[in-house]
């Protein structure tokens, strides 16, 4: 079948199907418009593809993910952190030269302008950190102005060494401690982690245990086709706004409770069943009570009808880590009871709500010591390969238009200015 047929005002127009590398079916409306007047409508988008891709696939009935054709799940035991980032960004993953090169770009790019610093003294103690990141990456576009466009590819490499500084810059400031600077000796994960737990006046030493899980949750996090902030990555990009300002955009998209904010909820809602006795069943009942606009946090998703699989493989990870660092976070057992009776319970099966990638992610970054507010800094860590490999799909689409959707108007009809006097 290679066409749709609709029929309006007794005419026959037949719409071209367009079918993906693993047989996903769309129908090409882009002439619809054009030839009827008639637009389509579908307000959050459920089933509407705003693009093709050959970035990252998802099966939501099979519970599949991969990036490039690989799966999460072999990526998760087999490659860094920094493998995954050029695979997303170039299609293949990287020879060993390949990497060396890419690696040691990352690296040197770490730093951020010393007048950034002068950023963090003018923010308030209590500030969000996803607030900090948000202004101080946007700023990014600030210091490297005159080429912003001209130089996407150093842009890029710019971005991705800067933001985890940035990030531990905002967690430093949060807690009234100076700030430690990258060390070009140390991998990603390292780098990261000696600038958010490192203090000047110790030795601080990498806990391999922790640079493990973290590879883990920056792989598990880094792209998911289009998603809320990576659509929103691409749309600020549509209209030829610079790479620093898109990823701005995402950050704040992402930030939301319903997505990545998700992961700093889902603890909340944990520590509150905990204190409340460890009643999870009143909290079951609440999330399906219509009236209580109480969701389970962590559950259900857009795409995802089976398990998430980012779910699965953290749910194994947070066991393992947590027996590995002797830990017994009552959270972690009130997740697991949580997830085994909402899963037989018909209000989550009718629904197909499963638990999605930030039910387990949070016991995680806790075991690591990472604070709540800080989550969803983590996830936009994980997440700024494939914002970035999409704006960069998107830039280069064979006619890349600007996102502009249309809408069916429902307000006043045409009526005539009246003078406040006559009002
Ligand atoms: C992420 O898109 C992505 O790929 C996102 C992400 C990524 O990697 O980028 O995977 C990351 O954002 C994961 C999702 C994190 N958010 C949460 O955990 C927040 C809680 N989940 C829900 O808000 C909700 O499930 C969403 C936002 C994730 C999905 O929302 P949808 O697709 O719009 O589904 P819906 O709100 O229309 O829900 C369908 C039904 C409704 O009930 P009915 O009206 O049919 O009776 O399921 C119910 C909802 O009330 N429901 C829930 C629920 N999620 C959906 N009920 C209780 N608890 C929940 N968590």
């Amino acid at each position: 079948m290679d066409k749709a047929q609709l029929i309006i005002d007794g005419k026959t127009l037949d719409l071209p199907i367009i079918t993906g590398s693993e047989n996903e079916k769309g129908i090409d409306v882009t002439q619809l418009r054009p030839t009827t007047n008639f637009i389509t409508y579908d307000p959050s988008y459920g089933n509407t593809g705003s693009c093709i891709s050959d970035i990252t696939y998802i099966n939501g009935e099979e519970g599949i993910l991969r990036y490039r054709g690989y799966p999460i799940e072999q990526l998760a035991d087999n490659s860094s952190f920094v493998e995954v980032i050029y695979l997303l960004l170039y299609g293949e993953l990287p020879n060993k030269e390949e990497y060396d090169q890419f690696n040691k770009d990352l690296t040197y790019h770490t730093l951020i302008h010393e007048d950034m610093k002068r950023f963090f003294d003018g923010y308030p103690m209590n500030a969000h950190p996803m607030g900090v990141l948000a202004s101080t990456v946007a700023a990014l576009s600030t210091f490297y102005p005159a080429r912003v466009d001209g130089d996407i590819e150093l842009n890029i490499i710019r971005i991705l060494a800067k933001v985890k500084t940035l990030a531990a810059f905002a967690y430093k400031k949060s807690i009234g401690q100076p700030l430690i600077y990258p060390k070009n000796d140390l991998g990603y994960e390292e780098n990261f982690l000696h600038m958010m737990f490192a203090v000047p006046s110790e030795e601080f030493t990498i806990d391999p245990v922790m640079a493990e899980a973290l590879r883990l949750l920056l792989i598990l996090h880094a792209d998911h086709e289009q998603n809320c902030s990576t659509s929103t990555v691409r749309m600020v990009g549509s209209s030829r706004a610079n790479l620093f300002i898109s990823i701005a955009a995402g950050i704040g998209a992402l930030w939301g409770a319903l997505h990545g904010g998700a992961n700093q909820r889902v603890i909340e809602m944990l520590r509150m069943i905990h204190s409340d006795g460890d009643n999870y069943q009143k909290y079951i009942d609440l999330a399906k009570d219509k009236n209580s606009n109480f969701k389970l946090m962590g559950f259900g998703h857009r795409v995802y009808k089976n398990f998430d699989p980012r779910a699965k493989i953290l749910k194994r990870s947070a066991d393992t880590l947590l027996n590995k660092m002797g830990i017994n976070d009552p959270l972690l057992n009130i997740a697991q009871e949580l997830e085994k009776v909402a899963l037989k319970d018909e209000f989550f099966v009718a629904r197909n709500l499963y638990p999605n990638v930030d039910f387990y992610s949070g016991i995680i970054y806790r075991a690591l010591g990472i604070p709540t507010k800080m989550f969803t800094v983590m996830f936009a860590l994980g997440r700024l390969p494939g914002w970035i490999a999409q704006w960069k799909e998107m830039r280069n689409a064979e006619v890349p238009r600007i996102y502009r959707p249309r809408q069916i108007y429902t307000g006043a009809t045409k009526r005539d200015f009246i003078p406040m006097k006559k009002r």
